[in-house]
């Protein structure tokens, strides 16, 4: 492999990657995103779909982005323009590292703005804020912490200070040692969480909303709903795993690390939604609530039950744990890029970064009050943010990373970071060439 750059960190074990890469996928789009995309796009039929988009979509171009960063060992921007010249081709697939260092930037403003909510609420909690709420209470306690810029602000700025603090702490410092202590606590309070929910009445009924699709109610909609979600959910397209594979040596086995990744993060959406749907059905709440779901919805179990302050605040911390794990993530590769292109160090590009992207999660988080009637294309800036990344440049990215990896990049490198037997490579190039752009273009078009 090409030497290792000075300054340029390296994981220290191939299970600290895997567990930073689980960490990145494993974030709020397991636990707040997925239960409500599901509820707003009619349960089982959604799931379907997401599934197979993990499978068939998510899982290769993991492999692509993963393989794009460990044969550049740079920031993926110039990870992109490395390898297309040392492959004859264009300089303009240089596009797809600077959409997805984009979009990972742009992602993080809004993302930060929600992981303050979970440390709002995990103070609420801890305090015993939810004993005795109602559904009423619970709704207007969500609604009153977004009417009120100031105190979203002090939460967003928390939670990006934090980030930030991790980060500068470099790889196997900071993001590697973070995911390490905080993925394994997070998967053991789903579990009860997740018992919780089966000793409840509307367990039935969740794992028949998750589980029996009725595919009458996909629509195009639906459907490129689920690709974007399969993407942002592996953190995919946004040049958050070409960072995280140019830390990586040679000894990992791509496609097994890779699906360690895309299990655990299905498990933990499909835990999640074991563990949130049954309260709403017990307690007669709407599954399509929206992005308030999981904020209306826990608070009133943890209110109502013995140890709830406890698990209240265990649930908000680990909740918290996952948006950090991702979003120390999401801020990586603007800081690779930053620390590699510019003379900063690591400690001033994360300083840089942050505060560029803490601002414009201002906008954002202004945009529930203050703002809430400047809209764009018919979009608050939030909503505006959160679909250009995960219906645009999120796709675009990705099929660019697999395109370039399955039709540019010399066959024997390819062949060789993978380590496969002749039959193997030959599924593997029909995947990567055909099934997953395929895939990602007619989803494209057929939402048009
Ligand atoms: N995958 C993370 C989640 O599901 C979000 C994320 C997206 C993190 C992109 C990093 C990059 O919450």
């Amino acid at each position: 492999m090409s030497a290792v750059k000075q300054g340029h960190g390296q994981w220290s074990s191939r299970m600290g990657f895997v567990l930073a890469a689980v960490g990145s996928a494993v974030g709020l789009g397991n636990i707040w995103k997925f239960p409500y995309m599901v509820g707003q796009s009619g349960g089982a039929a959604f799931v379907a779909v997401y599934l197979v988009c993990i499978a068939l979509i998510g899982l290769p171009i993991i492999v692509a982005e993963w393989m794009i960063g460990r044969r550049g060992q740079k920031n993926p921007i110039n990870s992109m323009a490395d390898l297309a010249e040392a492959n004859g081709r264009s300089k303009g697939w240089v596009m797809v590292g600077v959409s997805g260092t984009l979009a990972g930037f742009l992602i993080l403003s809004f993302y930060s703005v929600i992981g303050g909510w979970a440390l709002s609420y995990l103070l609420d909690a801890l305090s015993g804020g939810f004993s005795g709420m109602d559904s009423d209470a619970a709704g207007a306690a969500f609604n009153g912490m977004l009417g009120n810029p100031g105190s979203l602000t002090i939460w967003h700025t928390a939670f990006m200070a934090l980030t930030a603090g991790v980060v500068a702490l470099g790889v196997s410092g900071g993001l590697e040692r973070a995911s390490k202590i905080l993925m394994p606590a997070l998967g053991v309070l789903l579990a009860l969480m997740v018992g919780y929910g089966a000793a409840s009445d509307g367990f039935g009924r969740a794992l028949e909303y998750l589980f029996a699709p009725d595919f009458s109610k996909l629509t195009g909609e639906v459907v490129l709903a689920a690709l974007g979600h399969a993407f942002f959910t592996l953190s995919l397209g946004m040049g958050v795993m070409i960072a995280y594979g140019s830390y990586l040596g040679q000894k990992v086995n791509l496609l097994r690390a890779a699906r360690t990744v895309a299990i655990m993060d299905t498990v933990i959406a499909l835990g999640a939604g074991l563990a949130i749907f049954p309260i709403v059905f017990a307690n007669g709440l709407d599954p399509a609530a929206g992005p308030g779901l999981i904020f209306v919805t826990l608070p009133l179990v943890f209110g109502k039950i013995t140890g709830g302050v406890i698990l209240g605040t265990m649930f908000f911390l680990l909740l918290t744990f996952a948006a950090l794990t991702s979003a120390i993530s999401l801020l990586e590769p603007s800081v690779e890029l930053l620390q590699e292109r510019t003379p900063l160090g690591r400690v001033g590009a994360t300083v840089l970064a942050g505060v560029v992207i803490w601002a414009l999660g201002i906008a954002a988080l202004l945009s529930f009050n203050v703002w809430s009637d400047v809209l764009i294309f018919g979009n608050n800036i939030f909503d505006l943010l959160d679909k250009l990344t995960s219906k645009f440049l999120l796709p675009l990215t990705a099929l660019g990373a697999v395109v370039f990896v399955g039709w540019c990049l010399n066959r024997d490198s390819v062949r060789e970071e993978l380590d496969l037997s002749s039959g193997g490579f030959a599924l593997w190039n029909l995947v990567v060439r055909f099934v997953a752009p395929i895939g990602v273009i007619v989803v494209f078009v057929s939402s048009l």
